[in-house]
This record gives C-alpha cells, structure tokens and sequence, in this order.
C-alpha cells in the first residue's frame, strides 16, 4: 500500500485525489490549506517528516488567475517557492513528488497542441508562477518528480465554469460566453485517476500533460452544458475576449498535446465531451446541494 501525502486538500482536485487514492485502498494524509501551509518552510519540512510519504501530491496553489496580476509575489510565494519547499522535503525524505501545474505556461497563441517539451512562455503572473514551481521540482527533485499540467478543470467540489453554467441554465435569461478561446475542459476525478496510474506505471520523471483530449471552445462548452440540462443551448449568446477584458490576459490557444503517455504505457485523457457527460450527474448534484460556483 503506498503511503500518500496530499497538499491542498481542500482545493477542487486535491478532495477528489484524496478520495480517489482513499477509495483504491491507499494510506492517505490530507492537508487542506489551514493543516499545512505551503509558504512555511519549516511546517512543510516537518508534515513530511511526520508523515513519512512515499508520493506527494502538490494540489495546493495560488488559483486566483486575475488577482495574481496584483499579487505576483504572493502567488509566487505559494506555486514557486511553496513547490520548492516540497521539493526539497521530498528529496530529505525519500519521497516522490507530483507537482500540477497549467497550460498558463505556454503563450497560448499556437495553433497546433503545445507537446510537454514546447518552450514556456508565461504572458500571467500566474503562469509565470507556476513555471518557476515546476522549474524548482524539476531542479531540486529531478530524479523523483512528476510535473502535470492540466487545464480547465471542473468538479463537484468548488467553483468552476461548469457549475456556474449550471446555475444560470437554471435562470431564464441570455448568457454571453467567449468563443475565441479553444483548450480542454477536463474532470478533476480524470486527472486523479491519470495521477494514480502515472505513480504506478513507474514512469521516467518529467512533464507530462493530464488535460482532456479533443478540444473546444468556453461557448461550445455552455452549451453543451444547458444541453445536457435539457435547456436551451440557443440562450448561450457568443462574445469575444476583448469585450470582456479581465486584468490577466487569457491564452487564445490552449491546447495541450498528450504524445508523451506513451512512454508511460498509458493512455491520454478520454475526450471531453465524453468525460463531461460521466462526470455530469455527480457535479449536477454537487452543484444544487451547495451553490454553483
Ligand atoms: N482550476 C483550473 O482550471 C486549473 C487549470 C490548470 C491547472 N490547475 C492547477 O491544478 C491544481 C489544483 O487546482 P484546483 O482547481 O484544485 O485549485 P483550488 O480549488 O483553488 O485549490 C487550491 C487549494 O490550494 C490551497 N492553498 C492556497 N494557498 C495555499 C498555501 N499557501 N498553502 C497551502 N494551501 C494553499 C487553497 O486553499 P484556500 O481555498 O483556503 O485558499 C485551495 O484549497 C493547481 O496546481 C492549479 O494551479 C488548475
């Protein structure tokens, strides 16, 4: 049984891994936000002391993508220097380390998938914080660390653009949603499963893209949510980017390539469309018990 140590436990993805891990018969410790600080350094040495893991599942960061732009150094402090400290308390202990990070590191001006070894070139704070993450891991644990980049997350836990189209599907008025920017909507409970196999596979350490496949469009992905809710994907009205300028600039090409699976023995995320519609019961319900996002 392997020995699980999960950061950012109480973030979006890090309650779906824990409970994943949880439910395949693995020994889990999860530490949300207010048990483990990632930005003491000190507190960080000691929970991985203390836990003895032998994986470390980074879920905890600086999320806020806009307000990043005013806070860089906050943000860095949690995605650059917080992923240092695990780093380095994993290297003490022995331990391997999954860090996530994000498509925010590419331009996002492409138009062919960005592959896992394409340069970065960060155009957020956010994504400039997440790369010096992975550039720490991957110089202080480059023999036991795993960088995975996902994209476009949704879940049952937390807010997210799925709930949130959830809730107002349930309105009746017109809602405007950009169709000029293309990327992966993915699943939190796909990527957990793609963490576990990763982990398992014994796979050579590196970046490796855990991000649906197929990809699409925020409008393409109202709608298909009002669809799948039986309202009118006509009420999902298209706007551009530029009509709703937001302080950090979004990457019109998001697309992840997902060649390096291979090499693991293992297959790439299923396509999102598919995954939206196993997921949707479950965030549906979420999404009515707690107030979409
Ligand atoms: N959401 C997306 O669309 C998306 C896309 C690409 C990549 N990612 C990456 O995927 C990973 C998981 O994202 P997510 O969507 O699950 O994010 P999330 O829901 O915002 O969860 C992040 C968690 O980290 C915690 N956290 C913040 N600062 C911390 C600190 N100093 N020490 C410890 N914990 C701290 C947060 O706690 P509080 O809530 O209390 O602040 C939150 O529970 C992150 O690495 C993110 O960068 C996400």
């Amino acid at each position: 049984m392997t020995r699980w140590l999960v950061t950012g436990a109480g973030g979006m993805l890090g309650q779906d891994l824990a409970a994943l891990l949880r439910a395949s018969g693995a020994d889990v410790t999860g530490l949300a936000r207010s048990e483990l600080d990632l930005t003491d350094e000190a507190a960080v040495g000691a929970a991985v002391r203390n836990v003895r893991p032998e994986v470390v599942a980074n879920c905890a960061a600086w999320t806020a993508v806009d307000a990043a732009e005013s806070h860089e150094d906050e943000a860095l402090a949690v995605n650059g220097h917080g992923a240092a400290h695990l780093a380095t308390a994993c290297a003490a202990a022995g331990a391997w380390l999954v860090q996530m990070s994000t498509d925010y590191v590419f331009a996002g001006t492409g138009t062919r998938p960005y592959s896992e070894d394409h340069r970065p070139a960060p155009r957020s704070a956010y994504g400039r914080t997440k790369l010096a993450g992975e550039q720490a891991v991957g110089q202080l644990l480059p023999d036991a660390s795993y960088v995975v980049r996902t994209a476009w997350l949704y879940g049952a836990h937390g807010p997210n653009f799925v709930r949130t189209m959830i809730r107002l599907a349930g309105g009746s008025g017109m809602v405007d949603v950009v169709d000029d920017q293309y990327g992966q909507p993915t699943w939190t409970c796909d990527v957990a499963r793609q963490i576990m196999a990763l982990v398992d596979s014994g796979a050579r350490p590196g970046i490796y893209h855990a991000s649906s496949s197929g990809s699409t469009t925020w409008l393409r992905l109202a709608r298909a949510v009002f669809t799948l809710l039986g309202a009118d994907p006509r009420r999902v009205r298209p706007t551009s980017s530029s009509e709703l300028a937001r302080p950090a600039p979004r990457p019109a090409y998001s697309v992840l390539g997902h060649g390096k699976w291979a090499s693991a023995g293992l297959a790439p995320l299923p396509d999102w469309e598919y995954s939206l519609r196993v997921a949707f019961p479950s965030i549906a319900s979420a999404a009515v018990g707690q107030g979409s996002g």
